[in-house]
């Protein structure tokens, strides 16, 4: 990762005192915070209160191109002068600390500073990628994550994180689906609420939690191809069915801001879109919150053909709802010109900049603007014990085992010679996946290191072959092997004698994330040959994969007897796929995502279009297909095994013909009819068979996870209202319309029992 220099401190400490506070009737806790803001927005100067609308880098890490301007000396003379509302990658207490003096103590109405960092998943004590979490569906971990992560960062200085990222998205190729919740609306809504209450806890003032940052708004999950900052144009059926409910759900649980998107929409960027921002965000959905652009977003509309310069960049963003620019600087240049000439209007600014205040006294800053600042608690709760505890069990959740044919799993606890062979199994630095900025190189422990702490196993590692060649750098294209096969031989030798051989092999950690896109979805580099070659000498192999987005692994699912996927689990990987390998912990993951057979098939996903041909009746090509691989994936959205099985019956509806606004109750009977206690995942879906607009053939509209003793049946109970049988259409009109609606339970998006009743 690569690291620039920070303020230096002696600077910040020598910089000379700006000027006194006017009347400070603002810091009266006995008034409403609406009240303090007007109050302290009638002593605020127009360069003030653009100064609110500013962000800079503190230049720690920098997570996007760097930006012109923001000098240093910059920085320091505006923080002096009050005009700059927030910092980023700003982190650690006594850095936070130097920076807030400045704005409170030097700048003339000593405004505090909002400290904004990417906490995406984890601060220092990393839980699993997103993706990865999602394939839990376990909301109360997902939540509980998102807390340890606050928990961290607020112990760090910071205040806001921006996250959670609540982009619905169905393209492999993307490298910011690891970021997100999958492909499915129902789930990531659901997510969205789980890590905005997980960050900002019961209460915004509390010295624990942060506030939350809904991002990026909006469809940037769906640029064409997969590539990373791409075009997006899509109906507005779409926009309303898929992209915008997980944002809603996440302004509904109480997220504070909202980050624009990089890409345009329908031709218009995210980022000057009053009909995003204004019409939906803040209008329909009330949102009195705050948003912030993307980094250089407001800049790069030049680049989209949308503005013609800085002061015109600077405007749209600002009347479309933009309030807050992030390393463009190009607010705190252009804006008190623009409004002096009358383009933007105060009240623009003016609204932009009670909405940050607003968060501000949210979060106390007011009260206390050191409250995040204390060396003792930070020491005490960094990489402390709970939040390890919390993280290792996040990352056994998220473990989904694809495959066990031969009950290859779990593996004896002794008596095994156990050949573990990649790259990855000893790798301590990939797990942390790309979003990893606070937390220090190689702190995963690595599945090497996990399988270790089961003794009574002989082990034997190889590495094989190396995933990609030099050092992963943060912000550097990876170079990946495809031509040293120089430990192939001793790889085979170490698998040929051995009881079982665990391969751990996929991306390494900067191989998916922001700015990593890929048109390939195999395993990357030789490892799919060392696979093969190892194949050929041991066929008991067991197949770790360590990915930060769906891979395409035909030959794999064919021919490999178990297959895990461990995803980048964060600072406790290793352990929790030791724990799972050997049946401590038995798998109830779900994938979050559809696995495609080839990279062509994608975008791929579970509640697509039925067509006009969607089935071969007539045994010839006119049909919706491809003439050289299955059109279905390889691994279902909603799929994932156990070391048990479970059965499902007695599938019942207690309405066949409700009337809209009644409920519909849909129960189905769930047993335990294996060997181990397990938990599974059980999900409902619907298709409404015909509406005045065509529906996907199926919608997950319900999930419940359950715990199941050996033996042991429990009776699952889903409620569907008009909520859930509605959907939106191209005016973004919610309709719910009568008509059959199929529905499906079982354990994945493919198969279950199947019923149905009328809707009158
Ligand atoms: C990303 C955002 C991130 C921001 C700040 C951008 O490049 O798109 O998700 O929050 O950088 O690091």
């Amino acid at each position: 990762m690569k690291k620039q220099k920070c303020i230096p401190l002696f600077l910040l400490l020598t910089l000379s005192f700006y000027g006194v506070a006017q009347t400070k009737k603002h810091l009266d806790k006995n008034k409403n915070i609406e009240e303090r803001i007007s109050l302290l927005m009638k002593e605020m100067t127009l360069d003030e209160k653009v100064g609110q609308m500013n962000q800079y880098n503190g230049s720690w890490d920098f997570t996007g191109p760097k930006p012109e301007g923001g000098s240093e000396e910059e920085k320091y003379i505006h923080l002096k002068k009050g005009w700059v509302g927030s910092m980023l990658n700003v982190r650690g207490v006594k850095e936070v600390r130097a920076v807030q003096k400045i704005a409170v103590e030097e700048s003339r109405l000593g405004i505090p500073l909002i400290f904004g960092f990417d906490v995406i998943h984890g601060y220092k004590t990393l839980s699993p990628i997103p993706l990865a979490e999602a394939a839990s569906w376990d909301l109360e971990a997902i939540k509980k994550s998102a807390s340890v992560a606050a928990d961290e960062a607020s112990a760090s200085g910071l205040n806001w994180t921006f996250g959670p990222n609540v982009d619905i998205s169905n393209d492999a190729r993307w490298g910011r689906v690891m970021e997100g919740a999958g492909e499915d609306v129902y789930l990531g809504t659901k997510i969205a609420a789980a890590r905005v209450k997980g960050f900002q806890g019961e209460k915004l003032d509390a010295r624990n939690t942060i506030a939350a940052c809904a991002k990026h708004f909006a469809a940037y999950g769906f640029v064409e191809a997969g590539r990373e900052y791409n075009t997006v144009d899509m109906s507005h059926s779409k926009l309303y069915n898929t992209v915008l409910p997980p944002f809603k759900a996440a302004v509904d649980a109480g997220a504070r801001t909202f980050m624009n998107s990089f890409n345009t929409l329908n031709g218009i960027p995210a980022t000057g879109n009053s009909f995003l921002l204004r019409d939906i965000l803040k209008g329909d959905w009330k949102f009195n919150g705050f948003v912030v652009s993307d980094w250089a977003s407001i800049k790069e509309m030049i680049s989209h053909g949308y503005a013609k310069d800085g002061a015109d960049a600077s405007s749209k963003a600002a009347i479309a709802g933009s309030d807050m620019d992030m390393e463009s600087h190009l607010y705190v240049k252009e804006l008190v010109g623009l409004v002096k000439n009358g383009t933007v209007k105060e009240s623009v600014v003016d609204d932009a900049v009670r909405r940050i205040l607003r968060v501000k006294f949210e979060l106390g800053l007011f009260d206390d603007p050191y409250k995040y600042c204390d060396e003792a608690h930070e020491k005490a709760t960094i990489g402390n014990k709970a939040n390890n505890d919390a993280v290792l069990d996040m990352a056994k959740k998220s473990i989904v085992l694809l495959k066990n044919d031969t009950n290859l799993l779990p593996l004896k606890k002794s008596g095994l010679k156990i050949a573990v062979i990649g790259a990855l199994a000893s790798d301590k630095n990939s797990p942390l996946g790309s979003w990893r900025i606070a937390a220090d190189d190689n702190t995963a422990v690595s599945v090497l290191e996990g399988i270790q702490k089961y003794k009574d196993n002989k082990l034997m590692y190889a590495k094989g072959t190396d995933v990609s060649i030099g050092e992963q750098l943060f912000v550097q294209e990876l170079k990946i092997n495809t031509t040293d096969f120089s430990g192939f031989e001793e790889a085979k030798k170490t698998a040929k004698d051995a009881d079982v051989v665990v391969m751990v092999l996929g991306e390494v950690g900067f191989q998916s994330g922001e700015g990593r896109s890929r048109t390939e979805l195999g395993l990357p580099g030789n490892q799919q040959q060392l696979l093969e070659e190892i194949y050929k000498v041991n066929k008991k192999i067991v197949l770790v994969l360590n990915n930060g987005r769906p891979l395409a692994l035909p030959w794999a699912s064919e021919n490999i007897p178990a297959i895990v996927e461990a995803w980048q689990l964060g600072t406790q990987a290793g352990n929790a796929v030791a724990e799972v390998l050997y049946g401590d912990y038995n798998p109830s993951g779900k994938l979050p995502m559809s696995f495609p057979r080839n990279v062509g098939q994608c975008p791929i996903y579970y509640n697509n279009y039925n067509t006009g041909r969607p089935e071969n009746t007539e045994a010839n090509v006119f049909w919706s297909h491809y003439s050289d691989v299955e059109k279905t994936a390889l691994y279902p959205f909603g799929f994932g095994l156990s070391y048990t099985t479970f059965k499902y019956s007695n599938l019942k509806i207690n309405n066949q013909n409700p009337k809209k606004g009644e409920s519909v109750e849909v129960s189905v009977d769930v047993s335990n009819t294996g060997g181990y206690d397990g938990k599974e995942v059980v999900q409902l879906y619907i298709r409404d068979v015909a509406a005045s607009l065509a529906r996907p053939v199926k919608e997950l509209k319900g999930f419940e996870l359950i715990s199941l003793k050996k033996g042991e049946t429990k009776t699952v109970r889903f409620t569907l209202t008009d909520k859930e049988l509605g959907f939106y259409n191209n005016n973004g009109e919610f309709l719910v319309e009568s008509g059959i609606f199929n529905i499906m339970v079982g354990g994945n998006s493919n198969e279950g029992l199947i019923s149905k009743f009328e809707l009158k």
